[in-house]
C-alpha cells in the first residue's frame, strides 16, 4: 500500500524566498478505491500526485510503498520501481504525436525488458476502444488520445493509477466513459486517485479529499 506521510515541500518563488506547495501530515488511498482530489488551481494537486509517483522528493516526509521507501531508492531503482507500481495518466497525455496509438500505448517498453508489451497494449487498447489503425494520434479525437494514455499507464499493470484531472477538456461523454474506465480499474483491486475539479468524477470517488494551498481536508 503507498503511504504519504509527513510530507512537506516547498518551491522557490521569484522574490528569492519559498512557499510551501505541499503539507500533509497523511495520505493513504486504498486500494480497491477511487479517491479523489479536488481543490482550486494551484493548490497542490499535480505536486502530490508526482510526490506520490515518485516524481518529486518532498524536502521532509516519506513515501512508503509496503516496507519500500520510495525515496530512499535509487534514481534507476526508484524508475524501476514506478514502472511495476505505478500507472500515471498526465494532465496533457505526454503522448508523441507523430506514432501510432499503438506505439504510443508500448511506449514504456522501450526503456525496460518487457516481453509480449505490443500484444498487451494492441489488447488493452482493444479493451479501451481505440481505434488503433490510425497511423498517428494525430488523427484521434481527445478521448480517444485519453485512452491511450490509459492503455500506457497499464502497460505493466500497475496497481496503483494516478490520473491527473483526466478529464479536462473531455466532452461528457467521454468523461463518463472515462468514469466507467476508472470504476473497473478499482473494482479489480486497483488503488486509482485522481485530482478532478469534474463533478462527473467526483460522484464516481469512494474518498473525496480537498487540498487547500497544500493542505489536505475532508470533503463533504
Ligand atoms: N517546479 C515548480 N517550481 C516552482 N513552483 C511550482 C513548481 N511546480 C508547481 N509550482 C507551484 O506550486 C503550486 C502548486 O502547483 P500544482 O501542484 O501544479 O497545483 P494544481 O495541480 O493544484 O493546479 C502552484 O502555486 C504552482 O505554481
Ligand atoms: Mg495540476
Amino acid at each position: 500500500m503507498l503511504v504519504a506521510e509527513d510530507i512537506a515541500l516547498a518551491f522557490a518563488d521569484a522574490g528569492g524566498g519559498s512557499f510551501t506547495a505541499l503539507d500533509v501530515a497523511r495520505f493513504a488511498p486504498e486500494p480497491g478505491r477511487i479517491t479523489a482530489i479536488s481543490g482550486p488551481s494551484g493548490s497542490g494537486k499535480s505536486t502530490l500526485l508526482y510526490v506520490l509517483a515518485g516524481l518529486l522528493p518532498p524536502q521532509r516526509g516519506t513515501v512508503r510503498d509496503d516496507a519500500v521507501s520510495i525515496y530512499q531508492l535509487r534514481e534507476g531503482r526508484r524508475d524501476a520501481w514506478r514502472r511495476r507500481r505505478i500507472g500515471f495518466i498526465f494532465q496533457d497525455f505526454h503522448l508523441v504525436p507523430e506514432l501510432s496509438p499503438l506505439a504510443n500505448a508500448s511506449l514504456p517498453a522501450t526503456f525496460a525488458r518487457a516481453g509480449g508489451a505490443r500484444q498487451r497494449a494492441a489488447a488493452l487498447l482493444g479493451e479501451l476502444g481505440v481505434p488503433t489503425a490510425r497511423r498517428s494520434i494525430e488523427l484521434l479525437s481527445r478521448g480517444e488520445r485519453q485512452r491511450v494514455a490509459i492503455a500506457r499507464a497499464l502497460l505493466f499493470d500497475p496497481p496503483v493509477i494516478l490520473a491527473d484531472e483526466p478529464s479536462a477538456s473531455l466532452d461528457r461523454a467521454a468523461a463518463t466513459e472515462l468514469t466507467a474506465v476508472l470504476r473497473r480499474l478499482a473494482k479489480d483491486g486497483r488503488t486509482v486517485v485522481l485530482a478532478s475539479h469534474d463533478d462527473t468524477l467526483l460522484a464516481a470517488a469512494d474518498r473525496h479529499w480537498r487540498l487547500d494551498h497544500g493542505k489536505l481536508r475532508t470533503a463533504a
